[in-house]
């Protein structure tokens, strides 16, 4: 008698619920279901309520008959408010159902479970998989050059980089993170590096994470080799099964188009937990060739007053276009009244605002000329492979090092960080918009095209993600 078939691989995907998070992970679900594995997308109801509301997610899935998604509660009724940063109040109750939620996924008899790829920031999933026998591969998506940095905090605090002394320490040399000794100054370091008393929990939480990381079975990177090379290289040596893929936004594209060459190029895949308001592409239209500013701060930000009101008249005294994404949560105390009526009449002149915008068609717009960011790291990857420049104000987390390599890596921009100040603002717009366009654009352009290597046939990030699949498929299913 012929043995059974074996069944095909199986992939459980489990990131946190988070936009950042979630967008570059169910694009990373979408390349693998496009390569004929089966996917099960773990998503908290809340969030996929959202993606319902507003992102093509049906549509999209529907070409992938092997594609499932399993709902899971995040411990609060589904129209309950939640803080933009509700993933964090949230997190112990995910982690307190995980272990049954991997073991009911495992014993399904249909569908046994290959392997499961989980945020790189749920690393407690590596321990409840391995009681189970399936390995855990994880992905961190944040840039590589912050993965190391936290990976190196036990080094810095041993060479004495840390703690950081106050603030006339923050422009102090740091050198215990190696292959970054001639990018990083204190100010440059990951914000919760930025405490005096080393047993801080988000410090401990993060550099246990990032070591806990190791006892999976591989890691996967949102860059690309040319792009964070120091870093990257030095992951290497402590992670030898890495797969850099990124950008995935950029790889997903590439490999839809050449999955159905007759097919019109695939546009941007929207996996937006907001309702995306169109009519700034139609402003955009009406806007001369790369004269726009367009100013996003992601979806967790919040500004102070102080902050908001300097952003508004850097802006408008710049006297540049402008498109501006303003969240109903943007602002820390809420509403936008107090904005003077100067600056309303200006802003109807040569602003546009918006509650959430199509990003990528934004960024990939000929009036758009740069970006005013907060340094996320899906953000940062959409400017660089849109090959447009930046002003950088990172707000928090990898925000603070990814600006760095901005301005100091790349020189793709410029850092205003710890600064909001409407001076140096209307400065930086206009030295990235005015004196010294020609030099940013050529720098954005190159980084551009190395991008676009990496994410097609042949380039790094393609033969990476090739070599990740044959891994997976090479894994033998739980049963
Ligand atoms: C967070 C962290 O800030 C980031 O540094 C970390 O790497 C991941 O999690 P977030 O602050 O939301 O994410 O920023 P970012 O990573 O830039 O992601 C925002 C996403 O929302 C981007 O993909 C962007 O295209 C999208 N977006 C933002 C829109 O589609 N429309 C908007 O109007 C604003």
């Amino acid at each position: 008698m012929d043995p059974p078939p074996t069944p095909p691989p199986h992939v459980v995907i489990f990131p946190l619920a988070a936009q950042g998070h979630v967008n570059s992970m169910l694009k990373l679900a979408e390349l693998l279901a496009l390569s004929g594995l089966r996917i099960t997308f773990i998503n908290s109801e809340h969030i996929h309520h959202r993606l319902l509301q507003h992102a093509d997610i049906p549509a999209r899935f529907a070409a992938y008959p092997d594609f499932q998604f399993k709902i899971i509660s995040d411990g609060f009724p589904i129209h309950h408010p939640r803080p933009s940063d509700h993933f964090l109040t949230t997190f112990d109750y995910v982690k307190s159902i995980t272990k049954q939620l991997f073991e009911e996924l495992v014993s399904a008899p249909d569908r046994p479970v290959t392997c499961i790829i989980a945020d790189g920031i749920l690393t407690f999933t590596i321990d409840f998989a391995g009681d189970l026998g399936v390995p855990v591969i994880a992905f961190r998506t944040i840039s590589a050059s912050c993965f190391w940095t936290y990976f190196c905090i036990p080094r810095m605090i041993e060479s004495g980089d840390l703690p950081i002394k106050g603030d006339e320490d923050m422009d102090r040399d740091v050198t215990s993170v190696p292959g970054m000794e001639d990018i990083l100054r204190c100010r440059d370091l990951p914000s919760f590096c930025r405490v005096a008393d080393l047993s801080d929990w988000l410090l401990q939480y993060v550099t246990t994470q990032t070591l806990r990381t190791t006892g999976a079975r591989a890691l996967i990177l949102n860059s690309f080799d040319h792009l964070e090379g120091p870093a990257i290289s030095q992951i290497r040596t402590h992670f030898p099964n890495l797969y850099t893929i990124g950008p995935l936004h950029l790889h997903h594209k590439s490999r839809l188009s050449s999955s159905s060459p007759s097919s019109p190029p695939p546009s941007s895949a929207s996996n937006s937990l907001w309702e995306v308001d169109r009519s700034c592409i139609s402003w955009l239209d009406k806007q001369p060739p790369k004269s726009v500013i367009y100013v996003s701060f992601g979806s967790i930000t919040t500004l102070t007053r102080h902050d908001f009101t300097e952003f508004w008249y850097g802006l408008v005294n710049s006297g540049r276009r402008f498109l501006w994404v303003i969240r109903p949560d943007s602002l820390a105390d809420g509403g936008n009244g107090a904005v003077p009526e100067e600056l309303r009449e200006a802003a109807a002149e040569r602003g546009c605002i918006v509650g959430w915008a199509p990003q990528e068609e934004v960024l990939d717009h000929g009036a758009v000329a740069a970006f005013l960011t907060h340094s996320g790291w899906n953000s940062t990857l959409e400017s660089v492979v849109a090959g447009k420049p930046m002003v950088c104000w990172p707000f928090s987390a990898d925000q603070q090092l990814n600006s760095r390599l901005v301005s100091h890596l790349w020189k793709v921009g410029l850092d205003m960080k710890d600064v909001c100040d409407r001076e140096v603002m209307e400065r930086m717009v206009n030295e990235v918009m005015g004196e010294r366009k020609e030099e940013f654009a050529a720098a954005a352009g190159d980084l551009a095209r190395r991008a676009r290597d990496a994410a097609s046939e042949g380039g790094s990030s393609w033969d990476n993600l090739d070599r990740l699949i044959e891994d997976v498929r090479s894994m033998k299913p739980s049963s």
